[in-house]
């Protein structure tokens, strides 16, 4: 009997299945606390602010003359100025309207005039890290779980760091979702994998999940790809192994510049050049390789992720690491305690 036939047989109704839904975010005013890249560090340089849309407002990043960088509610907290707008002095964010100026922790040391500055005059202020060639801003009071470093230490590696364009429609736990997504990584990256199951592999945290991944690109007629693999909360995709007799260090981070909006970054790194031209040219190579590598991945996923209408439904065996992450998702810690300041 076919399923058609067992189903008539049974006279079902058609309802569609679905599972507990997953909290888009912004949904009842809240975001996952997660780490989330805003911006890359080179966007940033000594004494200069850029502003940026982060969660459902608005920031600014800016790095001071000594280098360090902070990443700060974006509307002056005297009449509400777009701090993109002003300029960095010192160690200090300068509003462009009456010129009060901000420390790199958001409290207002000075006004234009020589008033003095209110108590209350403040700015959010973002726990913030620079790493991989990238800004990152935690949302959330305290950053319960750190971006993960390589084995390698980062000043030993060379990164490429680079948009990808457009953005997504969907959140960044969407893009995220692919990952343990084990049939799209069949049907759509078309991976030939080594081992025959992806859940028994995953080490899972309160917040990460990671595998060895041993799979051949092109449905086996590729290169080999022995990588670790993994995302953590709900923002970045991460892998270091193998590929192609180099030794690879990749992210794919996902900003949320809106409630179901995402820019995908990559940050691409191999380990850094002896100074040499040879090196020089396989550090170059290294990084085309893996900037085509990930925009393919990227690409290949486009189609689904803009008309997609994510709803965890009805789901198999296959599917058991995705519903795991799916769960993880759906019971992250959540807050928005920049609401009043960002917009
Ligand atoms: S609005 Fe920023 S100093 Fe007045
Ligand atoms: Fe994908």
């Amino acid at each position: 009997m076919t399923t058609k036939e067992a189903a008539a047989s049974l006279d079902r109704k058609r309802v569609r299945p679905r599972s507990t839904p997953v909290p888009a975010e912004g949904e009842n005013g809240l975001f996952t606390e997660s780490w989330f890249p805003v911006c890359l560090s080179s966007e940033v340089g000594p004494g200069q602010v850029i502003g940026r849309q982060f969660l459902d407002g608005r920031i600014v990043v800016f790095r001071d003359e000594t280098g360090l960088v902070s990443v700060l509610s974006a509307y002056c907290p005297h009449l509400g100025a777009d701090l993109a707008a002003g300029k960095v002095v010192g160690t200090r964010i300068q509003c462009g309207f009456h010129h009060w100026e901000f420390d790199a922790d958001g409290w207002c040391e000075k006004t234009g005039l020589g008033d003095p500055p209110p108590a209350s005059a403040c700015l959010y202020r973002f726990h913030s890290v620079e790493k991989f060639g990238l800004v990152w801003a935690f949302n959330g009071e305290d950053p319960w779980w750190e971006i993960p470093d390589y084995p390698k230490a980062e000043e030993e590696l060379a990164f490429s760091v680079s948009y990808d364009v457009p953005a997504l429609p969907v959140d960044p736990w969407v893009v995220c979702a692919n990952t343990p997504d084990w049939q799209h990584l069949k049907a759509v990256h078309r991976l030939n994998f080594d081992h025959e199951w992806l859940y028994d592999r995953i080490d899972w945290t309160d917040h990460s999940m990671e595998y060895d991944l041993e799979a051949r690109l092109d449905q086996g007629e590729g290169p080999a790809l022995n990588a670790r693999v993994g995302i953590y909360g709900t923002s970045f995709f991460r892998l270091y192994g193998e590929f192609m007799g180099q030794w690879i260090a990749a992210l794919t981070a996902f900003h949320l510049v809106a409630p179901g909006r995402t820019q995908v970054y990559y940050s691409l790194g191999t380990t850094r050049s002896d100074g040499s031209p040879e090196d020089d040219a396989r550090v170059a190579m290294t990084h085309d390789l893996l900037f085509r590598l990930g925009k393919s991945i990227v690409t290949d996923d486009r189609p689904i992720l803009h008309s997609i209408r994510y709803t965890p439904g009805v789901m198999t065996r296959s599917d058991r690491a995705l519903a795991h992450y799916l769960g993880m998702v759906r019971d992250f810690p959540r807050s928005h305690e920049s609401a009043d300041f960002i917009n």
